[in-house]
């Protein structure tokens, strides 16, 4: 099991046993579907894009999906993944009780590959940095710049370092990389630090180094605020 799953699949199952509708509720940050962390970055980059009518979106990490109702509540047409088959119930299951047209599926984004559907813009709500190794996020990368028409947009919120940012005893969090680990068994994708198993957690980025790892990847940041971001394809790429 990838490094990525077993978190996942345990804070779903969290939100259905304790009635909840989004990830970050499970933070006490939000406590309404409809209010997303980062709808006021996604409502003001949707002033900026030039799109057509019934812009084609694809949401990846789109979990409970509010930000793929929102959109699609707003005319956009779209496909959402996410990893874990709960969330796209629980996603499945809100769309319809809102009336809205979203075709969710359950997709690993590090797997997409090259190929299918291109979109007026790729959306993601906050899960680039769980996506930690270099190799899956250069596959990711690489499946976005792909999925977008060459008038697309990639727009992204994703977390960032902060100096103020308190790490547990139990993750240990490398500056250099930008990598934050977690205490686990040996397990696929673990890793010895000083006699201890870590899974790759998190990447804390500065805004420099992810403006740099996007710009490698063929996309062309136009507009960037710590982790919110939007970019176009590179010419030429
Ligand atoms: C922080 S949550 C954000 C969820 C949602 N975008 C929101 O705003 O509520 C990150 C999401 O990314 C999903 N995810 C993590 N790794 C993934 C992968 N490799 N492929 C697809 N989804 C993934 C998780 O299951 C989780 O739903």
């Amino acid at each position: 099991m990838r490094y990525y799953y077993a978190e996942h699949q345990a804070a779903y199952q969290r939100l259905v046993h304790e009635g909840l509708t989004q990830w970050s509720d499970l933070f006490g940050e939000t406590d309404e579907y409809d209010v997303f962390p980062n709808r006021p970055f996604l409502e003001h980059a949707l002033t900026r894009l030039k799109l057509p009518a019934e812009p084609d979106v694809l949401e990846y990490g789109c979990g409970t999906g509010p930000a793929a109702c929102f959109l699609a509540a707003r005319g956009f047409r779209v496909d959402a993944i996410d990893l874990i088959p709960h969330a796209i119930a629980m996603a499945r299951r809100f769309a319809r009780e809102r009336g809205v047209d979203v075709n969710f599926r359950v997709q690993d984004v590090c797997v997409m590959g090259a190929g299918g559907k291109q979109y007026d813009v790729v959306l993601d709500s906050y899960c680039l940095q769980s996506i930690v190794m270099d190799a899956d996020r250069a596959n990711l990368l690489a499946a976005v710049r792909d999925r977008l028409k060459s008038s697309g947009y990639y727009v992204l919120s994703t977390a960032m370092y902060d100096p103020d940012r308190v790490y547990d005893n139990e993750f240990r969090y490398d500056a250099t990389s930008g990598i934050c680990y977690q205490a686990a068994g040996p397990a696929e994708d673990a890793i010895q630090l000083d006699g201890t198993w870590y899974l790759p957690h998190r990447r804390h980025l500065q805004p420099a180094a992810l403006r740099a790892e996007l710009e490698t990847a063929g996309l062309c940041v136009i507009s960037q605020d710590g982790g919110d971001v939007i970019c176009v394809r590179s010419h030429g790429a």
